[in-house]
């Protein structure tokens, strides 16, 4: 753990993040960092990540520590290094110039943190250990939020309402992220014609994002094979043909991410079946855009995607019908059968460990549709909310020739018109797309998404 040095815009929101915390629920509140996880044997470990909830009081990814929140007053629970801890991780900044930074009332050893805890509220952490800290030292059971109860769920409404739209701070460290993304994006798509393998380009683009200090938000998907929507192979060669689709995100020390999608030609030039698919996602990606703006109900800038694409493909000769009642009878899930995208902050599916409880309106559930199903958010969009938009094209085999698939939709899809596009596996472009009261700020507009803009990208190494 160090303190960065540019991090004061997330420093001067902590007091008011804590004091709106305040307004909201009147009850002492204790959330844990987590701890690092082993790997093979308790001294190599994964990279420690702290919870995302922590770190939006506490600003700072502080190991095995936890904060207890009361009206205005913070206390700080962390212990000093043991003695030795620095012959092999260097000295550790002391737990009073921590409190400091992150405006503590007071810091505490872990042995206090029993007795300041009990009748506390908070939220269970993803480390298993962690959890069972929690347990012990609230004397209660802590289910995951999904399913919290009484002070914990009273809790978690809070924290929702409050995460949903960011502040100066976060959106200072979300603007970061965005920056370091779209330089590796651009150095993945110059990389590609000498790369022989996916894994090239994914490790031109880490580099970026490791070489400015920063961490992947998520395991990067470099693919040949973009038809696999969480594929983590990179084991595939680049060839003549093939389309590359990259979804790779930096996330900034205090934890703030980006997730962005491009898809581009190996050889440097998109085939004309390439074209013509890349155009319609790429309608169907600004046209959303085009519409967002504080209010609107993001379920409908879903379906506007849902709409534009299944009108390219209509063009194309590969859907047949009406728009309305293509999308209607989620014709377009064949072939986009994923959301239009999500909330992103601290995490890249922000406060998915809360279940739908952020993504989703109170008294919303998720549609059964095969076209709904995987909408990750459904709410009014507010000023201040950072959301994704990336709609997507797919021949997911699973899909297409599920035989249930091809009785029902026998009529609508003209599958010898499809097979000419088989140079086509998967195409998304996604951007992270900031509300406004009248529109949107993009902060991942750097990264081009027109074609020729693309192709320029791969040839000019
Ligand atoms: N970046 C992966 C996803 O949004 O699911
Ligand atoms: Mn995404």
């Amino acid at each position: 753990m160090y303190l960065p040095p540019d991090c004061q815009a997330i420093q001067m929101a902590l007091p008011q993040r804590r004091q709106r915390l305040s307004e909201l629920i009147d009850i002492p509140v204790v959330l844990w960092s987590g701890r690092y996880s082993p790997r093979n044997f308790p001294a190599n470990t994964y990279p420690f990540r702290a919870s995302s909830h922590f770190l939006y009081f506490a600003g700072l990814p502080l190991e095995n520590a936890a904060i207890r929140l009361e009206g205005e007053r913070l206390e700080l629970f962390l212990d000093e290094a043991p003695a030795g801890n620095a012959l092999w991780h260097g000295e550790m900044p002391q737990p009073s110039d921590i409190a400091e930074w992150i405006g503590a009332d007071g810091v505490f050893p872990h042995t206090e943190l029993e007795a300041r805890a009990q009748g506390a509220a908070t939220v269970r952490v993803q480390h298993p250990e962690t959890q069972a800290q929690q347990v012990r030292i609230l004397q209660r059971s802590v289910p995951a939020p999904p399913q919290s109860t009484g002070i914990d769920r009273a809790l978690v409404e809070a924290i929702v309402t409050l995460r949903l739209t960011h502040d100066q701070g976060g959106l200072a460290e979300l603007r970061k992220a965005g920056a370091v993304t779209v330089a590796a994006h651009k150095a993945g798509m110059a990389a590609t014609q000498i790369a022989s393998l996916e894994a090239g380009v994914r490790g031109t683009m880490e580099g970026v994002i490791l070489s400015h200090n920063m961490t992947c938000s998520y395991n990067s998907i470099v693919t040949v094979h973009g038809e696999v929507l969480h594929n983590e192979q990179y084991c595939h060669p680049l060839q003549p043909g093939n389309l590359l689709l990259a979804d790779v995100g930096a996330e900034t020390p205090l934890g703030w991410a980006a997730d962005v999608t491009r898809t581009w030609p190996v050889s440097g030039q998109f085939s004309p079946t390439q074209r013509e698919i890349y155009q319609i996602v790429l309608a169907a990606h600004d046209a959303c855009i085009e519409q967002i703006k504080s209010g609107v109900e993001y379920q409908e800038i879903h379906l506007l995607g849902a709409r534009v694409i299944a009108a390219g493909l209509v063009d194309l000769g590969i859907l047949r019908g009406a728009v309305e009642d293509l999308v209607e009878q989620d014709a377009h899930a064949l072939f986009f059968p994923h959301g239009i995208g999500h909330v992103l902050g601290l995490d890249v599916h922000d406060m998915e460990d809360l279940g739908d409880l952020a993504g989703y309106a109170a008294g919303r559930r998720r549609s059964q549709r095969f076209g709904l199903k995987f909408l990750r958010l459904n709410r009014p969009l507010k000023a201040g909310m950072l959301v994704t938009i990336e709609p997507g094209f797919y021949q997911v085999p699973g899909i297409l020739n599920d035989s249930k698939n091809r009785d029902r939709y026998h009529n609508l899809v003209n599958w010898e018109r499809l097979d000419q596009f088989s140079d086509v596996r998967g195409i998304r472009i996604e951007d992270d797309v900031w509300v406004t009261e009248t529109g949107t700020e993009v902060l991942t507009r750097d990264l081009p998404t027109q074609l020729e803009e693309i192709e320029t990208l791969i040839n000019h190494r």
